[in-house]
């Protein structure tokens, strides 16, 4: 059975998809199952450690002091409050700064969750 907000990535062809419902099918791809991804957390000196800084009463801005070459990047940002009813997603280019501005305000908190296309799934959960 598959949870809302669960990423799954597809070990042959490098899909990564997030589910947006839940369901009790599996997911292949590829002919294969899809693995779900763990949700590695960073420490403050890690590379895909989100910094959030408060731009206003409700805006905030998440930045990432991650490398964002060809070879190696975060393709996306997110923000989803703890109760998960609001999530913001922000593709990212390389050579681009790894940042997000966001408008929420997640009275019972959110967290910051990112993708790096060699280190996987990270979130920091601090806010
Ligand atoms: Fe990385």
């Amino acid at each position: 059975m598959t949870k809302r907000n669960e990423t799954y990535k597809c070990n042959v062809c490098k899909n990564v998809v997030e589910m947006t419902s839940e369901g009790y099918g599996e997911l292949v791809c590829c002919g294969e199952k899809m693995e779900l991804l763990k949700e590695n957390i960073p420490d403050i000196q890690n590379a895909h450690f989100a910094f959030v800084e408060n731009v206003d009463d409700i805006e905030k801005k998440v930045v990432i002091k991650h490398v964002m070459t060809p070879e190696h990047h975060i393709e996306y940002i997110e923000a989803i409050s703890n109760d998960e009813i609001f999530l913001k997603r922000k593709y990212l280019k390389v050579n681009e700064p790894c940042q997000m501005n966001f408008k929420c305000e997640c009275k019972d908190g959110f967290y910051i969750r990112l993708y790096c296309n060699l280190d996987g799934l990270w979130t920091t959960k601090q806010f």
